[in-house]
């Protein structure tokens, strides 16, 4: 839907009880650059499902009354959101074609948990698989929906929007629920359904695209500030509703994402590099301290790394071979990498085929294309070869823009020497038809 052309207009609500934080005052009043779009309406009262309703209601009359309104968001009095937070989520929203997208928000707590969770699909049950912790959701795509979650999600309304113009809009609504259950020892024990989590299975029951992002950068404000930009916690999964994380299922045995590795590398693409490596001889153009090499090493059968060591083209040069070897050491894949100094030229360096090329080297469109071109030449036949750094815009991912990297590879496949074969974040994988001649 091309909403480009004339003015998005939204309701925005905030339920209050007691206190706003500064932070969240600020962020309800610089939540988009073209307040003139934004109706603002604070209600205050202290039965949580009731304030979202009145809220609820409120823009569903205007709208009957015929107010011009697309969206509906809002926003709780202890966030503290960036500025211009709503017109991030609006673009997101319908770049992603989301009738719901919500901000995840991790809860006051030291354990890193996030009220962000995956549903079990018994759905007669209070409980929901698990929360997702800040690890694990940095160990997902920067917006994510059940597609990528394999089960149902579960938002949380701390910040959040959706769609108002649509049939579906007056179904919706807030319920807490709670009951008494008594566990195997006797003891009676509280559950409670929360009113976020009743919405999110509601929209699930309408129908409706549910997504959660991390887009929008919050602060959770309680004693302490629970922010959203990075993984942290005590806890790398729910303790207390599983024995392990549930998006372990799925990656290779023993693999993990080395965190503390500097470099631009983000999990879920090392794990889809890992998952290509497998058992592959690799060639990587561009290791810099070893982020992506530590991640295929793991189950390559051999990595080949190449890099001049200088971290040229990168916005942090530095002498990076010291570094790298200790890193590949640290994670025990030394013996699997053989780490050669220079620069990727040509196919003449080395009579060495490759099923799996890695090219994360100088970014600039001339260096990609040679690079490209030079990996044809030294690929197995029915090998691959994964680009990183492909973004459709400036900003897509992680906020960075290489437009060599992405004029380069649409050439490549406009031009037909490559055909597509997938994309994971801003990895993109391609198969050359034509292998050139060495
Ligand atoms: C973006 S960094 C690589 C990041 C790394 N893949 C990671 O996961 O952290 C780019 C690296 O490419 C190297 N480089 C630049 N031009 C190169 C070339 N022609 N051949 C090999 N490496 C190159 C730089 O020295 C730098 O270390």
């Amino acid at each position: 839907m091309d909403t480009s052309q004339q003015p998005r207009r939204t309701f925005l609500g905030m339920p209050g009880y007691g206190d706003i934080s500064a932070g969240a005052a600020r962020g309800f009043y610089r939540a988009s650059e073209s307040p003139q779009y934004v109706s603002m309406q604070y209600n205050e009262g202290s039965l949580l499902a009731q304030n979202f309703n009145a809220l609820w209601c409120t823009a569903l009359n205007l709208k009957q009354k015929g107010a011009s309104l697309d969206y509906f968001a809002m926003q709780h009095a202890d966030i503290s959101p960036q500025p211009g937070w709503l017109d991030v989520l609006i673009e997101e929203l319908e770049d992603r074609d989301l009738d719901v997208l919500s901000v995840v928000v991790p809860i006051k707590s030291v354990h890193g948990l996030t009220s962000t969770a995956m549903d079990s699909d018994d759905r007669s049950a209070f409980h929901p698989m698990c929360r997702l912790t800040m690890t694990e959701i940095f160990d997902l795509p920067e917006t994510f929906t059940s597609d990528d979650l394999g089960h149902p999600l579960l938002i949380n309304t701390g910040l959040w929007i959706c769609r108002l113009n649509m049939d579906w809009a007056p179904k919706l609504h807030f319920t807490v629920n709670d009951r008494l259950v008594q566990v195997p020892d006797g003891r009676y024990m509280a559950e409670v359904e929360p009113e976020d989590w009743y919405f999110s299975r509601l929209c699930h029951e309408l129908g409706l695209k549910v997504g959660a992002t991390r887009k929008v950068r919050v602060a959770h404000q309680g004693k302490h500030v629970f922010v959203n930009s990075h993984p942290w916690g005590s806890q790398q999964f729910d303790q207390e509703y599983v024995k392990e994380s549930v998006l372990d299922v799925g990656k290779p045995d023993g693999w993990c994402f080395p965190y503390d590795v500097p470099g631009w590398l983000l999990p879920e693409e090392g794990l889809a590099l890992a998952r290509l490596a497998e058992g592959k001889l690799v060639l990587e153009v561009g290791s810099y301290c070893g982020k992506s090499t530590i991640c295929m090493a793991q189950t390559a059968a051999q990595v080949v790394s190449v890099d001049p060591h200088d971290g040229r083209g990168t916005s942090a040069p530095q002498d990076t071979e010291k570094q790298l070897r200790g890193n590949l050491a640290q994670f025990g894949v030394a013996d699997k990498v053989a780490v050669v100094k220079g620069t990727f030229h040509s196919s003449e360096d080395s009579d060495q085929l490759f099923d799996l090329i890695f090219l994360d080297g100088s970014h600039d469109l001339e260096s990609i294309q040679q690079d490209l071109t030079n990996a044809r030449r030294i690929l197995k036949e029915d090998g691959l070869i994964a680009v990183h750094d492909y973004r459709e815009k400036p900003g897509d991912y992680d906020g960075s823009w290489d437009p060599g990297v992405t004029e380069a590879v649409n050439k490549s496949l406009e031009s037909g020497d490559m055909e597509f074969v997938s994309r994971h974040a801003t990895i993109v994988v391609l198969r050359p038809k034509e292998l050139v001649p060495a």
